[in-house]
């Protein structure tokens, strides 16, 4: 190799960083890598990929509906919600990470930023201000409730497919997460007397 090129090769030793770094991106988005030795075909990885996408946006976007009714609940039982709805907002968290990181295993690429999640979500969006309980509340199990229908057709497209580990994440970690806490939610909104109960004659049982 002549000298010119043999210098203009070598990088000059310096102890500063090299900030504002920009370069094009090494894979698009809605891709998978074509060779991966995983015993699946670039298809199927593809649209798994795409349906666990679905799934994470969703996932971030009840996540974030957690954070929000953490820090904005309300009411007699502020303090009992305040701390559930944190615990939900935890393991909802682990659950993103989980299907973010089976997407890339796939050879995918997991959708990150919230712009592109509010894209893609599901959810209704919520006001930005505060609302009571039984709304919160609701709006959760809404959400739980998109998650877990998809979760359902996803597991039945994954086991057909012969996808097995999708098959196993989506029911074993999200679908039984999301049924957990739906229970856990909806007895908040059972009428329920908190001081006197009602006398015998007068309750009408639904
Ligand atoms: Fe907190």
């Amino acid at each position: 190799m002549p000298k010119k090129d043999v210098a203009s090769r070598q990088t000059t030793i310096n102890a500063q960083p090299r900030i504002h770094q920009r370069a094009p991106e090494i894979q698009v988005y809605g891709t998978v890598s074509h060779a991966l030795p995983l015993a699946l075909d670039e298809p199927v990885r593809l649209e798994m990929t795409e349906q666990l996408n679905l799934m994470l946006a969703d996932t971030m976007t009840l996540r974030d509906l957690y954070k929000k009714s953490h820090w904005q609940v309300a009411g007699p039982t502020f303090y009992q919600l305040h701390l559930l709805f944190d615990k939900h907002y935890g393991e909802q968290a682990e659950l993103v990470d989980v299907i973010a990181e089976r997407i890339q295993l796939l050879g995918g690429i997991s959708v990150a930023m919230a712009p592109d999640v509010a894209e893609t979500t599901r959810i209704e969006r919520p006001p930005r201000g505060r609302e009571e309980v039984p709304v919160q509340i609701s709006r959760l199990l809404d959400a739980h409730q998109i998650i877990i229908e998809h979760c359902r057709k996803l597991a039945s497209r994954a086991s057909d497919l012969e996808d097995a580990g999708t098959n196993d994440m989506v029911v074993s970690q999200v679908l039984r997460t999301n049924e957990l806490q739906v229970w856990f939610l909806s007895e908040h909104l059972v009428e329920m007397p908190l001081v006197h109960a009602q006398e015998p004659g007068m309750r009408k049982v639904g």
